[in-house]
This record gives C-alpha cells, structure tokens and sequence, in this order.
C-alpha cells in the first residue's frame, strides 16, 4: 500500500509510472454485461434480492459448471456474494469458531489471513516454495494439522504465484482433509485466466468442498462486487443466514449484468482476452529471467509472476521502492504475501498491455545498470 500510494503520488506529480503492481484486469467490462447492467438499471432491478442471490444467476452460474467442465453442480448450493470477499468472509464465518486453525500457503493472498482473524481463528500459514510450485501439498498439510486445525485453504491458480493446484494433488490434499473431518476451502477466482496444465475444478473433485469464485478477474468485472461459492449442501443453510444478516444481499444491478457473463458473445470476448494475457506472460517472463529474476517453474495462471529476487538485491521492498523511484516501474514487493523469505521476492502483474510489458522491462535493465 505504501508503495502504490507512492506511485500514485508521482504520477499526481507528472511522473511516468508503468504499472505492474495491479492486481486487476487492464480491460473494461465487456459490453454485453455493460448492457445488460444498463438495462436492469432502467428496469428499476435496484432493490434488494433474496440473500444468496436471484435464482436465475444462481442457475447460470451452475450451467457454466456444466457448460465448462461438464460438471453437474445444483444451483441450490450456489451462493452469489459481494466479490469473492463476500464468500470468503461468510465461509470463515460458518466454519471457523474462534481458537481453530485454517491452513494456507506463503506466500498468498494476504485477505485470507484476516478473514480467519475475522471469524476469531487463527490463520496458520505454511511455507511454500519451487518444489511444491508454491502450493500445499498432501504431505505438508499433513505435517501442519493439528488437533485445533478446521480447514485448509488452496488457490488455484494463485496469487501472487500464478501457480495450480494438479488435479491429483488437490485429490490427495482433500482426502487428507477428509480424513481428519477438516474442510477443504478453494479459491478458483482466477478460473479462466489458465494458459497451460489441467483446467477443471474443485467442485468436479468432491460435493464436501467450499467452492470460491469471482466476476472480478477472468469476467472483468472488479468494481461490480460479486462473487459467488459452491457450499456444501448441509452448509448452505447456514450461509444464507450468515449472508441475510451480514450482506442482505449481493448487489442487484450487478446481478442482472452477470447474467449476460455467461454467453457465447461474451465468452468470445473473454477467451481473447485470456490469449492477450498469455502473450503477455510468454513475453514478460523469458525478459526477466535475462534480467536475472529466477523462476523454477513457468507459472500457468492468474496474471502474476513472482520470481526471486536474491541475485539482485537482499532487500526487495527497498529493490521495489528505489525501482519505482528511479525508473518509474511499479512492482510489488514479497512482503506484501507474507513472511516466507519476502525479502527475496516480488510479484509482477502483467495487467498491462505489452508495449508498456516492454517498456517496463527496459526501465528494470537501466535500473540494474543493464542498458
Ligand atoms: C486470491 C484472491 N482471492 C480473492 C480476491 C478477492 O477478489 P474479489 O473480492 O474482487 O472477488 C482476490 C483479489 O485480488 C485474490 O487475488
């Protein structure tokens, strides 16, 4: 935050800034959600709705899942939220009782520990690293449970990694779970934004797992607030008062515009999009390796790449500022992910289209003296 409130400060000031700190999609709303967002707000939709969303986003959401995945999810168990954070804070809020624990890796996404202070637990964060692509496996949850231990939290992909969770691994890592009558929490909000690997889902694995998503990332749709989870049949109950009482409802003008999310206009618009982000990444990560950022593994998802930065400086929160400063390019440093060697590393969002990709690389070369 500090360091985006400084980039902010020098471009009030004039300054270039190219911006690869931003953790959201650079495009606008595709049209057609625009226009059906347009449209409900001139058919008066702007009171509110019944707490876990109106039934027919429920339905459509559950059509995606089969539509995608060939997955049969019943729109019963869908819940639609205020942005993933919605879904996140009523998840923690019906599971976790003040006092238990919920794994999750390090570096992640920083929310997730306050959401678990939040419902009084106590977030557990685990180290992770290149051999585990950055994410849980079945063996470390096993090592880290402890009779306080409720649930465990995964993110495929991942921010800051960019990194999945194999099918087989979120199979071993759910019968662990399983196993010791925890539950098993997955954010799939970057669903979508995949280049490589695998693509299914959490919900196609097992019906006893929380199922998190968003309209945020892959569907454009940031600052429209809504979300939505897959809960487990005998919590959904349980949601829904949580979700009346907390919310009353997700936003209704949102809702009818995420109805057209799911068409095939739409999905055409946003599968370019998710080909412009791989080229962005195909170019943006050979660039920083030349540069002397190391990346084990090529990350599959999201838009991030966190590399490690020990080549080239000790200190990557000063790396990041005196970056900014000198050059003008906005990275994020690791520290914002948590406590596993921050230091040693940053996060690049390639939220910004490739002739800025370009002339970010060229700032970091001058800024290592490379140019
Ligand atoms: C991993 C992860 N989960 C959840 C969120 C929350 O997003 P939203 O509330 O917009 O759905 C973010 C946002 O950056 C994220 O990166």
């Amino acid at each position: 935050m500090e360091l985006l409130a400084r980039a902010r400060q020098l471009e009030s000031e004039g300054r270039s800034i190219i911006h690869m700190e931003v953790g959201e999609p650079d495009f606008p709303t595709p049209d057609p959600i625009v226009e059906a967002g347009r449209q409900a707000l001139m058919e008066d939709h702007t009171h509110y709705t019944p707490a876990m969303g109106i039934t027919e986003l429920r339905e459509a959401i559950a059509g995606h899942y089969a539509t995608r995945f060939g997955c049969r999810v019943d729109p019963q168990q869908v819940v639609v939220t205020p942005g993933s954070s919605g879904a996140l804070q009523l998840v923690m809020g019906v599971l976790v009782n003040p006092g238990e624990a919920v794994l999750m890796a390090d570096p992640g996404y920083p929310c997730n520990r306050h959401f678990v202070y939040l419902a009084g637990g106590d977030p557990v964060t685990v180290p992770v690293g290149p051999a585990t692509q950055y994410q849980l496996t079945a063996e470390l949850v096993e090592k880290a449970w402890t009779p306080n231990t409720k649930a465990v939290m995964l993110a495929t992909p991942s921010n800051p990694t960019g990194t999945l969770v194999s099918r087989q691994a979120m199979e071993e890592i759910h019968e662990v779970v399983k196993s010791r009558n925890g539950v098993l929490i997955i954010d799939e909000i970057y669903q979508g934004l995949v280049y490589g690997g695998e693509e299914f889902t959490a919900a196609s694995i097992a019906d006893d797992i929380f199922v998190i998503n968003s309209f945020s990332k892959y569907f454009g749709m940031t600052g429209w607030r809504l979300g939505w989870m897959i809960a487990p049949r005998e919590m959904v109950a349980a949601v829904d008062k949580l979700a009346q009482n907390i919310f009353l409802s997700p936003p209704t003008p949102s809702q009818h515009a995420a109805l057209a999310a799911f068409t095939e206009e739409t999905q055409q618009i946003l599968e370019s999009r998710r080909e412009a982000f791989r080229a962005r990444r195909d170019f943006l990560l050979p660039k920083l390796q030349e540069l002397g950022f190391e990346m084990a593994t090529e990350p599959q998802g999201a838009f991030y790449l966190y590399a490690n930065c020990s080549s080239l400086t000790g200190d990557s929160f000063d790396f990041a500022m005196r970056l900014l400063e000198e050059e003008g390019g906005a990275i994020t440093p690791g520290k914002d992910f948590g406590s596993n060697r921050p230091e040693q590393h940053v996060r690049f969002a390639y939220t910004t289209d490739i002739s800025k990709l370009e002339e970010g690389v060229k700032r970091i070369a001058r800024f290592l003296g490379r140019s």
